[in-house]
């Protein structure tokens, strides 16, 4: 399968956040914050598509991790996110690099994964790509911090309407391929990763997800 299309946050970046809390107020932001505590001290931690940064000093006042690799392929984004960390006095190595998953060198390894609203941006074949590529990195037993919009079987009215106008706003404006939600409880099973903790949001429509991978590799699926 050819690499998924990389959407184009340079447009969105200076009014992402706001454009967010206008939307969701506090929601998106208290979701991804609320596992941030279950990061190992010492752990090497990836961000993916974490966007301005305002996760960043979150995550070093909530959990005391080695190193942390931002990987954001925004421009715009990603300095937004290093000028908000040079006003942080934090004491772990943090380096800023621009691209995707697919930037990952073979060796790298985290003992925790961040996906914050990114693999949503994805068609199911190509977010199971992505998480196939993140799942090598992550270490045995490691945890994956996966926040997300969510629907039951029989989503509400507003919950419909709302992800219909993202999917064609950010359709029209960063150039996104995914037109729904990826099934993403499918596709982590799919990948051998359990839910170990979840709590929700914004009545139900966001979730925030600790998964956690086995030590012994998943019997391959097709
Ligand atoms: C919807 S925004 C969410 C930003 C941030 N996580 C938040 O919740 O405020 C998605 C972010 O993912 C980034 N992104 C898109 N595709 C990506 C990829 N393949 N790998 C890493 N980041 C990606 C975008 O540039 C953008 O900053």
């Amino acid at each position: 399968m050819p690499p998924p299309s990389v959407p184009d946050f340079n447009l969105i970046a200076p009014v992402y956040d706001a454009l967010a809390q206008l939307v969701y107020g506090k929601a998106q932001k208290e979701a991804q914050a609320h596992f941030l505590s279950l990061i190992p001290t010492g752990a090497r931690v990836l961000v993916l598509g974490g966007g301005s940064g305002w996760v960043l000093p979150e995550l070093l006042r909530k959990s005391a991790p080695a190193y942390v690799l931002y990987l954001e392929p925004s421009t715009n984004m990603l300095q937004k996110a290093r000028n908000r960390f040079a006003q942080t006095s934090a004491q772990a190595e943090v380096e800023f690099r621009l691209g995707t998953e697919a930037s990952l060198l073979p060796q790298e390894t985290f003992h925790v994964v961040l996906t914050p609203f990114v693999l949503d941006l994805f068609t199911p074949e190509e977010a199971l790509d992505m998480m196939q590529r993140l799942s090598l990195a992550l270490l045995p037993n490691g945890l994956w911090l996966h926040t997300d919009f969510h629907t039951s079987s029989a989503p509400p009215f507003w919950q419909k309407l709302l992800l219909w106008g993202m999917y064609r706003f950010f359709g029209l404006v960063s150039h996104i391929s995914a037109e729904r939600l990826p099934p993403f409880e499918a596709l982590f099973q799919k990948i051998g990763l359990k839910t170990q903790q979840e709590a929700f949001f914004f009545k139900n429509f966001i979730r925030a997800q600790v998964l956690q991978k086995p030590v012994m590799p998943p019997a391959r699926t097709k």
